[in-house]
């Protein structure tokens, strides 16, 4: 049993930085940089958005869980070895290239979980707020320490962040660049759900799982209609839902999901 599981298991050996491991429907990608605490340095961020690119492109994959490498780091923020050596081009520069892979992030046509297993901060807290779901371990910390480098954070935190908790909150965080722990995260909506330690991964495993039998199409739709609709006034996101559902009563997904109800038995959904 145990053998076939691991032959079904794919691992692309194509990055320094990163662990890609496909278990169809579930993908885990793993930040691998435990030395750093998993820092983000230049190459990191290229190799996450190639990663994103494969995952995207693969059919057998429904649904991803980012988490970093090590038991203590999520994602301890931006490589502070290259920030140091910054100057103002290198900074936009650096600072677009995070924006970018953010935002393929949240194009991405299937749901991203953020396992939280440890430090996620500066970089690592953005990264995770451009998931879809953020999913903590009792021992993660959270927060925007930049100010304390003496810079602002780069990868969109001072945007997600008052969208996500709230203007007041997200400046206090911003302003102090302290550290909150998980049930605080919680407790202001910055993570969704926490979890004892040990059990983090396969609670997002489960969670996962249950997302990738539902209609792949339609939750690609719902991810870019709640998307849209958080940029958006009501009635214009409200017509971006009305589209959509049109669109997909023409989908296959559409037949096979309500002939299934109608009949009994558990829909097979292929994504077209
Ligand atoms: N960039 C580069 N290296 C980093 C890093 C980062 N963002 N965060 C941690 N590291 C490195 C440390 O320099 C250390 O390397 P060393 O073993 O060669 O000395 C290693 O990771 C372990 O970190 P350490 O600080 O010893 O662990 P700790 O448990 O004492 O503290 C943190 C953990 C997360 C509180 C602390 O590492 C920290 O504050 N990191 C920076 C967080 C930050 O400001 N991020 C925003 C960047 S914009």
């Amino acid at each position: 049993m145990m053998d076939a599981v691991a032959e079904e298991t794919k691992t692309t050996m194509a990055y320094d930085n990163l662990k890609l491991e496909r278990q169809a429907p579930v993908a885990v990608l793993t930040i691998d940089r435990p030395k750093v605490l998993n820092a983000l340095n230049d190459a990191t961020i290229a190799e996450l958005s190639r990663a994103f690119d494969e995952l995207a492109a693969d059919p057998d994959i429904r649904c991803i869980i980012l988490t970093g490498g090590g038991d203590k780091a999520f994602v301890a923020g931006a490589d502070i070895g290259e920030l140091a050596r910054c100057d103002v081009q290198g900074g936009i520069a650096k600072s677009k290239r995070g924006i970018d892979l953010l935002f393929k992030m949240e194009g991405l046509p299937k749901p991203i979980i953020a396992a939280i297993n440890g430090f996620a901060l500066g970089g690592g807290c953005e990264i995770a707020m451009a998931c879809d779901f953020r999913i903590a371990a009792d021992t993660a910390q959270l927060g925007q320490p930049e100010v304390t480098l003496g810079i602002i954070p780069g990868y969109g935190g001072t945007q997600r962040l008052p969208r996500l908790v709230g203007a007041g909150t997200a400046k206090k965080l911003l302003f102090t660049g302290d550290r909150i722990k998980a049930d605080e995260a919680l407790r202001i909506g910055l993570v969704d759900e926490v979890v004892p330690a040990a059990g983090l991964m396969e609670h997002c495993q489960k969670l996962a799982q249950r997302i990738s039998e539902r209609g792949p199409l339609a939750v690609a739709t719902v991810k870019k209609a709640v998307n849209f609709g958080l940029n958006v006034d009501l009635p214009a996101g409200c017509e971006y839902e009305i589209t959509h559902f049109g669109v997909l009563c023409a989908s296959e997904d559409q037949k096979e999901g309500c002939n299934a109800f109608l009949e009994k038995r558990k829909p097979g959904f292929t994504g077209r």
